[in-house]
């Protein structure tokens, strides 16, 4: 089949890694892509906010199947816009979407559905709002959440009444998130090591792939801001077979048996950001497509096809469609530019990319690159995601961390500790 993949991250230069070596997959073309995903496929401009554009762009380019990375257009119906028109797309219909685009829809939906997520409560004034944190119901921390798409800055851990009361006002007073933070969650807050679990779905059924887990502070030792991921490791030796199985039965099918008492199918990935507590698996957040970097870690761990599966998943029968995967370690190391996630400078070339691919177990996916005469240089904030795989996590990291030294541009920042948490995971027997 001709595939056009919607995106330009490295999560979807992975996709495109992963599909175009595949029997099934004739061409592939990428929109809008990126220059590292330029060496694998056509890349052509694409606005993914627009779900006309998508749909313009795979009637022009004559595609069969259309596979989107990022939330965005899902959360403005692309997938809907494609349905209309009878055309196959993998992701989810703009109502389900809600499960990342609304988390009031998303806290809603779980307690409709008793599925275990932390107490809440959903404000749509300040004056509610404060009083939900000044009451101390939840204690402190307390956890206060802008209800639509925010970038990844929505949530607020605040350690105290202080805190929390500022992020109630910066949302709802100062609209910092504008109308994605008309409405809040605060919720009580979690302890416990997260994971990211992936779903392939049909609507009926789900199928899991590996799981990961990602690093979204900034710096060292999960210091610093928050940022849309730094690295990410999987298999996450936190989540057992057994474990897998319970969060299968008491999270991913009442998601789905719920939204199709609802009257919606879910068909896509559904990542379900668990917090692993002393009582058991809870959701910390969906997502409605794959994790970025967590992606870069989890694709090259399948053995199988995935365009098949994905094609399956989007047409409503994953069937018998299972995808073997690779049990061996990957950990992935975000190249970022110093300064991210606030200001920073782009433009610099990129040296070393032929050496750090050309070692033995090491892929480089790029994000924010970009060509200037013919030159590879960084145009954004993560640039590129350098994932190492090896025997165990240790060899690796020492893989990932070689090729990442191996790239060189001015204010490269890394951190130095991705998968140290699995080694320590693996060390204290949770393998
Ligand atoms: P989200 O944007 O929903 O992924 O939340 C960002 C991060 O905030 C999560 O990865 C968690 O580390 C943290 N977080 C969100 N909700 C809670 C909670 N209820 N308890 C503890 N931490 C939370
Ligand atoms: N790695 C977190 C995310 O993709 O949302």
């Amino acid at each position: 089949m001709k595939l056009l993949l919607v995106g330009g991250g490295a999560r979807e230069h992975a996709l495109a890694w992963k599909l175009c070596r595949e029997r099934t997959v004739r061409e592939l073309v990428c929109a809008p892509g990126n220059a590292g995903i330029a060496r694998l496929a056509r890349c052509v401009p694409l606005d993914v906010a627009d779900p006309g554009a998508i749909l313009d762009a795979a009637a022009r380019e004559q595609v069969d199947f259309t596979v989107v990375g990022p939330e965005l257009p899902l959360a403005r119906g692309v997938a809907d816009v494609f349905a209309a028109a009878g055309r196959p797309l993998f992701g989810p219909r703009k109502a389900a979407a809600r499960l990342e685009s609304s988390k009031v829809f998303a806290k809603r939906f779980m307690e409709r559905h008793r599925i275990p997520t932390a107490r809440f409560r959903v404000c749509e004034t300040p004056a509610d709002a404060l009083a939900a944190v000044g009451g101390g119901e939840f204690g402190f921390p307390v956890v206060v959440k802008a209800d639509g798409l925010a970038a990844g800055k929505g949530v607020t851990v605040a350690p105290d009444r202080e805190t929390a009361e500022a992020a109630v006002r910066a949302a709802m007073v100062d609209g910092r998130f504008g109308a994605a933070g008309a409405s809040l969650v605060i919720e009580e807050c979690l302890t416990g090591d997260e994971a990211s679990f992936f779903v392939l779905c049909d609507g009926r059924r789900g199928v899991a792939l590996p799981s990961a887990q990602d690093h979204k502070r900034a710096l060292d030792g999960d210091r610093g801001p928050n940022t849309g991921g730094m690295g990410a490791f999987a298999p996450s030796p936190l989540v057992s077979p057994a474990l897998a199985g319970r969060v299968m039965a008491d999270i991913v099918q009442p998601v789905l048996d719920g939204l199709r008492s609802e009257g919606q199918e879910y068909r896509g990935v559904l990542y379900v950001g668990l917090m692993l507590t002393r009582d058991g698996p809870q959701v910390i957040e969906f997502n409605v497509r794959f994790g970025d970097p967590e992606a870069q870690v989890v694709l090259p761990m399948i053995e199988t096809d995935l365009a098949p599966v994905l094609f399956s998943a989007a047409t409503g029968d994953l069937g018998a469609a299972e995808s073997r995967t690779a049990g061996d370690p990957h950990v992935g190391v975000v190249v970022a530019s110093g300064g991210y996630p606030g200001a920073f400078e782009t433009g610099y070339e990129i040296d070393g990319l032929d050496a750090a691919e050309a070692l033995p177990g090491v892929v480089v996916f790029h994000a924010g690159s970009g060509l200037r005469d013919g030159r590879i240089v960084t145009s954004g904030g993560r640039v590129l995601t350098v994932v190492g795989r090896g025997g165990t996590f240790a060899e690796a990291r020492v893989r990932a961390y070689e090729a990442a030294a191996c790239i060189s541009f001015p204010h490269k920042h890394v951190r130095t500790d991705i998968g140290m948490k699995a080694l320590a995971a693996v060390d204290d027997g949770a393998a």
